[in-house]
């Protein structure tokens, strides 16, 4: 007999103390109102089980689980592996010989993928893995009504990326300068709290469930900063990271550690942590073996060496593919990998040097080093090459390297781009990365970069904008960043458009009236351009890093000029910008494969955007707009500081169609984007006018 199971999990209905982002009860409506029919077994499937019975007690659905099938169902979710299916799943099968939506043509749905059909009034999701079931089922609830629409297409979707993973910048013990969360602007860690592991486990289930939701398949649970005792994850605290992953387990999220490149001297009292010391070899992987006995599915490290103050080879005269494959080494007989970090570069550079150039850095560093990583290296690059700015080039250290496996690093904390007090979606931007093509047209994209070949690629990665804020991200907004980093990461074809349409349909349903429209216009009012928005108020044309030392918060035209850390504007009387060309500059240009090195070398053909990144070019430049670039900087920041007002105006006249905390909490980091966006404005204008002396075309007020 078929089982039914229904009301498993009732008791968990009532609501918690956090918002459910993009999984509130009602996205299981449709679903959790059918009768359903799931088959199979193993942990995940578990979890697709307790999600569809709770949906069920809910809803009046009803669930059955396992064969015979003499059952009427609305939705059968199935493994193909479970034995026969029903009628209407084998002629799903069937017809899921079309084309993947993603991933490989080869008709395999692998881990994660599954094949989502309608055939003969019945919903079907097969997988071969328990894995493609979960994304399955959320794909259902994604499409809402319409995954039980008649004219629901048969695909099969497979991820493009293997690894989606988050990084968390979280310190276990409150660090003095970077607080528990290091960039973090949404509270507290989800994993520890004052030197010890929160032991939440519901708060973080919810957290799994929010990840695999979108996508996201991995997280490293600690800051790339190790301090002294996030060192000890690895050794006697590693209990703590077994619990959290038990946790996010059974929503298919593996969990990595990070690690210091030291820790053979401040762990294991050796006397070097030289990366070809037989001694340091034997202890790391000694080390590596009792996590695996601990976490048998441990993802592997994350390692941030020789980087502003962290240990790493170089102190033994050894390079980075030494360093990263000591660590590969180690986890290599586990299946482990090591994200290894090449975000390498001088910070006690000398401001007067103006040959010394960071945004050269890591492909100084690192393109030499091609091919001699070991097959579980995955080198991590920044997407940029300087530091997560609102605006960069894209690393040209991701054409560089053919024979090794990358990961593009994005930033979905929001350090650089307005802290999640600022409306800043930045879907747009990161699919302008991952769709370039570094080698011009006919070359591939920074997406099939992170893809590899044949799926070995390091995927993609982003430093995680979460704590324990009540709506997950301090700004109830920045959550469509999380969501829409993991769906980029699934298929870094999706229009970011739809992927915030997606996330407004889950996340912002009405609550008073039925009528979803006015909400998600308002929304999209708000959110489509509001990185550009973002860009329009603050550093112009690339030329980055304007901000408030230390904290990064704010303007600060001159803040870090004439500091060590290598990020400067160069402005003087006649105009401003980096000379990174090879004819005068630094030579930065020449990192780049044509056509880019073209491109980015000639003032004519510079993108404006970039502009000031790779030229140091005189007030009165001509820009492609037709506009002067003084121009530009005076109409960009009175036009951002315009659009950051119509969206208050925007957001005022939803109140009451959205939940009251939630607008709340919104219409006051409104407020403070518009302060803000008034004060970049003004500093920024006030500078430029001082320096150049050049005044606004329009007469406009400048102090
Ligand atoms: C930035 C950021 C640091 C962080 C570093 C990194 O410099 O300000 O807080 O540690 O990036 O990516 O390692």
């Amino acid at each position: 007999m078929s089982v039914p199971v229904t009301g498993r999990a009732s008791a968990d209905t009532g609501e918690s103390a956090w918002h459910p982002a993009w999984l509130p009860p009602a996205a299981f409506r449709e679903l959790g109102s059918r009768p359903v029919l799931v088959h199979g077994d193993g942990p995940l499937v578990d979890t697709v089980l307790d999600e569809v019975s709770r949906a069920c007690a809910r809803y009046g659905g009803r669930l059955w689980h396992g064969p015979p099938w003499q059952v009427d169902v609305d939705l059968v979710l199935a493994l193909r592996a479970a034995g026969p299916v029903p009628n209407a799943a084998a002629e799903a099968a069937r017809l899921g010989a079309t084309p993947a939506v993603n991933g490989t043509g080869d008709g395999s749905l692998g881990d994660e993928g599954y094949l989502l059909a309608r055939v003969s009034g019945v919903t079907v999701v097969l997988a071969d893995a328990p894995g493609g079931l979960l994304y399955g089922m959320f794909h259902v609830l994604r499409l809402g009504a319409a995954a039980f629409d008649d004219d629901l297409p048969a695909r099969r979707h497979r991820p493009a990326l293997d690894r989606r993973m988050l990084d968390h910048w979280d310190n276990v013990a409150v660090h003095p300068v970077s607080g528990q969360v290091e960039r973090g602007y949404a509270g507290g860690s989800l994993f520890w709290r004052d030197g010890a592991a929160r032991h939440e486990p519901a708060r973080l289930r919810d957290y799994g469930r929010l990840l695999a939701a979108c996508g996201v398949n991995a997280v490293c649970v600690n800051n790339v900063n190790v301090h002294d005792t996030e060192a000890r994850l690895l050794t006697d605290r590693l209990g703590d990271v077994a619990e959290i992953a038990d946790v996010l387990r059974p929503y298919g999220v593996r969990v990595h550690l990070s690690v210091t490149f030291a820790a053979p001297v401040v762990l294991g009292g050796l006397p070097t942590a030289d990366p070809l010391d037989e001694r340091v070899r034997a202890w790391w992987a000694a080390a590596t073996r009792r996590v695996y006995q601990r976490i048998g599915d441990f993802g592997g490290y994350l390692v941030k060496a020789d980087s502003e103050g962290r240990p790493g080879p170089f102190a033994y005269g050894r390079d980075h593919a030494d360093g990263a494959n000591l660590l590969a080494e180690a986890l290599a007989p586990h299946g482990g990998v090591v994200h290894w970090r090449a975000f390498v570069y001088d910070h006690h550079q000398d401001w007067r040097d103006r040959s010394t150039d960071r945004a050269r850095a890591a492909h100084d560093h690192f393109a030499p080093l091609d091919g001699r990583f070991d097959d579980n290296v995955i080198l991590q690059v920044k997407f940029g090459p300087i530091d997560f700015q609102a605006r960069e080039p894209v690393s040209p250290v991701l054409a560089a390297m053919p024979a090794t496996r990358v990961a593009v690093e994005l930033q979905a904390t929001q350090e650089y781009t307005g802290q999640q007090r600022h409306v800043c979606y930045l879907g747009p931007w990161w699919s302008e990365v991952l769709r370039f093509r570094l080698r011009g047209a006919a070359g591939g994209t920074i997406a099939d970069v992170a893809a590899g070949r044949a799926g070995t690629g390091g995927g993609l990665v982003a430093v995680a904008n979460v704590g324990d804020d009540p709506f997950w991200t301090g700004h109830p907004l920045a959550q469509a960043n999380l969501y829409a980093f993991g769906r980029l990461a699934w298929d870094p074809r999706l229009d970011p458009g739809a992927i915030l349409d997606e996330w407004i349909d889950l996340t912002w349903l009405p609550v008073t009236t039925d009528d979803p429209e006015p909400v998600r216009r308002t929304m999209h009012a708000i959110m489509d351009d509001s990185w550009r928005t973002y860009e329009r108020y603050t550093a112009p044309l690339g030329v980055g890093f304007m901000v408030r030392p230390g904290h990064h918060y704010g303007p600060d035209v001159d803040g870090y000029e004439y500091t060590p850390w290598g990020t400067y504007h160069f402005a003087d009387r006649d105009g401003l910008g980096v000379d990174r060309t090879r004819a005068t500059g630094t030579g930065f240009t020449g990192q780049y494969p044509p056509p880019w090195s073209e491109v980015y070398e000639s003032r004519e053909r510079c993108p404006d955007e970039l502009l000031l990144f790779f030229h140091h070019v005189p007030y009165r430049h001509v820009l492609h707009s037709g506009r002067t670039v003084i121009q530009h900087i005076y109409d960009t920041h009175f036009a951002g500081v315009e659009e950051v007002a119509a969206m208050r105006e925007r957001w005022r006249l939803v109140a009451g169609a959205v939940d009251p905390a939630v607008h709340d909490r919104v219409a006051e980091r409104l407020d403070e984007q518009f302060r803000s966006a008034v004060e970049w404005r003004d500093q920024i204008n006030t500078y430029f006018f001082r320096k150049s002396g050049v005044p606004d075309a329009h007469g406009r007020r400048i102090h």
